[in-house]
């Protein structure tokens, strides 16, 4: 019987359109359904706090450069990922990525907390010369990086795009987004104390690329790779994570 009923719709040009729109539409209610409970599936994050200028900064450059081609920033809820990478990744998690960066292609391993795994020095050299750390990698080399001079100016206009797209942002971060991008790559100077007062003390303050006078894209990158998982603990407290929230200061 089913082959003549669909032989009969077939012949019904409004009864075929009609039809079609029903069954796309299936696909169209699966993904909209969930929007309507998003305040109960996010998760509640109280900690969680916003990218730094500094952090923003080295995540403009992780996506002019591609990182995202070969690296994934989401960890599926597969026993096998959480082993290897830590707790599987919470939608609170990139409640302030925009644009979200969870990908999907591998070709290296996923970067969702690879915050505090390594040193700064570790990164530096790692972005100079994947080599020269692991022998057997096909990474490609961004040694220019740490001869780039960051540009200050910009900071205070990306800070008020993400703004314009959504993230709380005040207008002192705004303002003060160059001055704190310096602070935090320059410990023990006045500036490093504003980014602790607007961004909270947990706040990695440091010469990420080893040289204290200039601000490079290596120091904004490194800040950024190292805050990658870290932006609240809430993944640590709601999924059975194996292991305690890592300390940001070691
Ligand atoms: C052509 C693919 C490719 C691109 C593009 C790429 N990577 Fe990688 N990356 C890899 C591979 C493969 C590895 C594993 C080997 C290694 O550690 O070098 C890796 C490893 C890493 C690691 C160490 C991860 C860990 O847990 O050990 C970091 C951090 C990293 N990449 C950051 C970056 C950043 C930042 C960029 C962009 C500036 C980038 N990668 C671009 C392929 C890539």
């Amino acid at each position: 019987m089913p082959e003549i009923f669909h032989r009969k719709l077939e012949r019904s040009a409004i009864g075929l359109v009609i039809a079609i729109i029903a069954a796309a539409s299936v696909g169209g209610i699966v993904e909209i359904a969930p929007l309507f409970t998003i305040d109960e599936t996010v998760e509640e994050a109280p900690d969680m706090r916003m990218y730094t200028p500094l952090e923003l900064a080295g995540r403009n450059i992780y996506v002019r450069e591609g990182c995202y081609a070969c690296h994934s920033q989401m960890i599926r809820t597969l026993r096998d990922e959480v082993e290897r990478y830590g707790p599987y990744s919470l939608a609170v998690e990139s409640k302030y990525d925009r644009p979200m960066l969870w990908g999907s292609k591998r070709t290296g391993p996923d970067l969702a907390r690879v915050g505090g795994k390594y040193s700064d020095f570790w990164h530096v050299a790692h972005l100079t010369n994947p080599r020269d750390v692991v022998p057997e990698s096909n990474m490609p080399a961004y040694r220019w990086l740490a001869r780039t001079s960051l540009k200050m100016e910009d900071l205070p206009l990306h800070l008020a795009a993400q703004k314009a797209l959504g993230v709380p942002y005040t207008d002192e971060m705004v303002e003060n987004a160059a001055r704190d991008a310096y602070g935090q790559a320059t410990p023990d100077t006045d500036f490093a104390a504003g980014v602790a007062t607007r961004y909270g003390d947990e706040t990695q303050v440091s010469a990420f690329d080893g040289v204290k006078t200039d601000v490079t894209e290596m120091d904004a990158l490194v800040a950024y790779l190292q805050i990658l998982g870290r932006l609240t603990g809430a993944a640590y407290e709601n999924t059975a994570a194996p292991e305690g929230k890592p300390n940001p200061e070691g």
